[in-house]
């Protein structure tokens, strides 16, 4: 089939510089939710019409796969399929999806073309359609004593009869594509608001022998659009509810599924445990055992099994080993590879560097540029110097070395094997292995010093 998303409209309601199909939910702009959903379906032509923003939004969302539209001005929805047709092959249906529609599912869209491919001897005019307590403002569905689907007519040229149908159309059709250059090209305006509606074309389809036929969605929210922030909101918290409902569904433990922010994908092992207020950007993957505690970022990153993510830690493209221990207060920032059974702990900041098997740098620590070894400890408030106001360079600790607490490392520097590094050291040239390195300091112990006392006014 022929997919084409409609993404031409302003969205003034959005108060907003961003085109309106740009607006992230779940991280990820609302159009390329729409088609990411497409192309499950495999369509054999993808085109989204755009218009207002429409450079943004290509640069946005371009791919090899994907065609553009330009409806230069929004004269309805009717207009800005038409504009699509160039584009289309006309031996299958097109399927009509919206850019601002962002969490239909595809097994309802399959539903929806498998009925009009199963509607008679011509293909039917399919449209996704729900029953609303309050249809207030959407297209109706009239059908006929029979049942049989007539029109869809309008809120703004409804009758008042009309208006008390429940049944809405969502939008999303799906119609043979041969005949529909004609059906469209018949479209008239002369309607309450002045546009080509593509809900027209139902009657043409009718009268050409397609049926019109109708499937509806397993959940109402899969056809809700977004046309302000509130609405953006609120399929916000149903994406993420439904998220949050896979997770426990696979056997991960939520302290609390309505808080949890998934934006991206989040893959996990078994007994896997998130704590409250976590949030979860890019690929994620935790595997068995993992425990995440409250209020953790993690973007873009691997936790091997076993390992306890706790409180208030920040990783972001780093990798780590099994049965570590993270946190609380841990910064793991992008290039961070951590070996199996690494510490690192409060106010500890890594970056762009190795910690070999067992290493512990366990408070208030900046490890930047670095190797670290095997079976190192490093005393609170090491700092790796790795800048030098023009570049960076490496520091590297080999197995087994004891770094003493407050020391500096300048780098480009390298600490053999087995050294001891004394507390308050600036290690400032190589040290040799199985050395002890301290800066020669003496300690004064002053009598008579009498201290300064404030002066009284
Ligand atoms: C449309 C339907 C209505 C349905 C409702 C569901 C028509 C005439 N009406 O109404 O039956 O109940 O959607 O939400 O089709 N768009 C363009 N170019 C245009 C006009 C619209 O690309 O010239 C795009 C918009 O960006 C949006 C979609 O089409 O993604 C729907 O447009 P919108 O103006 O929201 O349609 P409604 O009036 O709500
Ligand atoms: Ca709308």
């Amino acid at each position: 089939m022929n997919i084409v998303i409609l993404a031409a409209g302003m969205g003034k309601r959005m108060h907003s510089a961003l085109p309106k199909v740009l607006h992230p939910l779940a991280g990820k702009p609302l159009l390329s939710h729409v088609i990411d959903t497409a192309r499950t379906l495999s369509p054999t032509r993808l085109v989204v019409v755009v218009g207002h923003g429409g450079e943004a939004v290509r640069e946005a969302v371009g791919a090899p796969d994907v065609q553009f539209a330009l409806q230069a001005q929004q004269l309805g929805t009717g207009h800005a399929l038409a504009q699509a047709l160039p584009l289309l092959d006309a031996n299958v249906p097109t399927l009509v999806l919206y850019g601002d529609v962002p969490l239909t599912r595809a097994s309802t869209l399959r539903r929806l073309v498998d009925t009009a491919g199963a509607a008679g001897e011509k293909t039917g005019y399919g449209i996704l359609t729900v029953t609303l307590d309050d249809p207030t403002g959407y297209g109706r569905i009239v059908r006929d004593a029979a049942g049989q689907v007539e029109r869809i007519v309008e809120q703004k040229d409804a009758s008042v009869e009309q208006r008390q149908i429940a049944e809405i159309n969502t939008g999303i059709v799906v119609t043979p594509t041969a005949p529909l250059a004609g059906w469209l090209a018949a479209l008239k305006n002369d309607n309450a608001q002045g546009e080509y509606y593509l809900t027209d074309v139902v009657q043409a389809a009718i009268a050409a022998g397609h049926p019109a036929v109708t499937a509806q969605p397993d959940a109402a929210w899969e056809t809700l659009g977004v046309n302000s922030k509130q609405q953006l909101a609120e399929l916000e918290r149903v994406h993420q509810r439904n998220v949050a409902e896979a997770l426990l569904v696979a056997g991960v433990t939520l302290a609390d599924p309505a808080r949890l922010d998934v934006r991206g994908s989040l893959n996990c092992g078994r007994d896997v445990f998130i704590d409250v207020n976590c949030v979860f950007e890019g690929e994620v993957t935790l595997a068995d055992n993992v425990s995440v505690g409250p209020n953790c970022v993690i973007r873009s990153a691997s936790i091997g099994a076993g390992t306890r993510v706790d409180a208030y830690t920040h990783i972001e493209n780093a990798a780590v080993g099994a049965n570590a221990v993270l946190g609380p207060y841990a910064r793991l920032r992008p290039g961070a590879k951590l070996a199996d059974g690494v510490h690192v702990g409060n106010f500890v900041e890594v970056k762009n560097a190795n910690i070999g098997v067992g290493s512990k740098a366990n408070h208030l620590s900046y490890v930047g540029d670095a190797d670290v070894g095997a079976g190192v400890n490093i005393g609170a408030g090491t700092i790796t110097c790795n800048y030098d106001g023009a570049n960076k360079h490496r520091t590297i600790i080999e197995d087994n070395v004891f770094v003493g607490s407050d020391t500096q490392l300048v780098a480009p520097v390298r600490v053999g094997r087995g050294v001891t590094i004394a507390a308050g050291t600036t290690v400032w040239k190589d040290v040799p292995e199985a050395t002890l390195a301290l800066n020669e300091k003496t300690q004064i112990a002053k009598t008579g010093y009498v201290r300064p006392v404030k002066k009284k006014n």
